[in-house]
């Protein structure tokens, strides 16, 4: 399978409309956090074993990915999780999915694509125009979630965030996470073989203000 695609190709023009809350959910009251990017979604199905008083959706541009979750949480029984096929930045920049973003607790972007080369910054998941479409829609009081082994990454990323006033950044020291989506800190597929073969990494938490 390919590692990587480009979610600027005309492929994901189109995209999978995502269902109202009470379709999506056992019980659709309970806290929501979105994780962009979530490739076969393990930690996702781990985050909803582990917390069954939060709704966690994942959005992945690889369909293959998307559609082996589906069928797990089928098989599994899982009411507290959902996967959405498609570029991240298409689908909340849809006014149809402004309902994920008003409703919504908190974001993560977990070691996103790092796409090196300048000319490909622009297939970077984390964009100005699209943080602003977030901070426009998102609650006060909600968070996003960015982390990576990435160091130049996370310097664009934090700067991007840094640089939308609707944003202020927190001190994740300070951060109680028992309260957030995971508060187990449990660890993504990528994260565990960053830590596995001891890299940096870089995090940083943003509150809506
Ligand atoms: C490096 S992997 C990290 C996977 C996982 N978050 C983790 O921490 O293990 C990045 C994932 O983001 C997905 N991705 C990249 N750009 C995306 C986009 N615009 N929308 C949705 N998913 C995207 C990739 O297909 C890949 O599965």
């Amino acid at each position: 399978m390919r590692q990587h695609v480009n979610p600027l190709s005309k492929n994901f023009d189109e995209f999978e409309r995502i269902p109202p809350l009470i379709d999506m959910f056992g019980d659709s009251q309970l806290n929501l956090h979105l994780d962009v990017g979530c490739a076969a979604g393990d930690f996702l199905f781990d985050l909803a074993l582990a917390n069954n008083n939060w709704n966690y959706l994942g959005i992945e541009i690889r369909e293959r990915l998307v559609k082996t979750a589906k069928l797990k949480v089928l098989k599994k029984e899982i009411k507290n999780l959902y996967f959405v096929f498609g570029n991240a930045n298409n689908i909340l920049n849809n006014f149809q999915s402004k309902f994920i973003t008003k409703n919504v607790k908190s974001i993560s972007f977990n070691f996103p694509d790092p796409w090196f080369k300048k000319r490909h910054h622009k297939r970077r998941v984390i964009q100005p125009k699209f943080i602003n479409i977030l901070s426009n829609s998102m609650q006060k009081g909600s968070l996003i979630f960015i982390k990576t082994d990435v160091k130049d990454l996370f310097e664009y990323m934090d700067y991007t965030l840094s640089n939308n006033f609707n944003f202020k950044k927190i001190n994740t020291k300070d951060f109680n996470y028992s309260e957030s989506f995971n508060p187990n800190k449990l660890q993504t597929t990528r994260e565990k073989y960053v830590a596995l073969n001891k890299l940096d990494i870089f995090e940083s938490i943003y509150i809506k203000i």
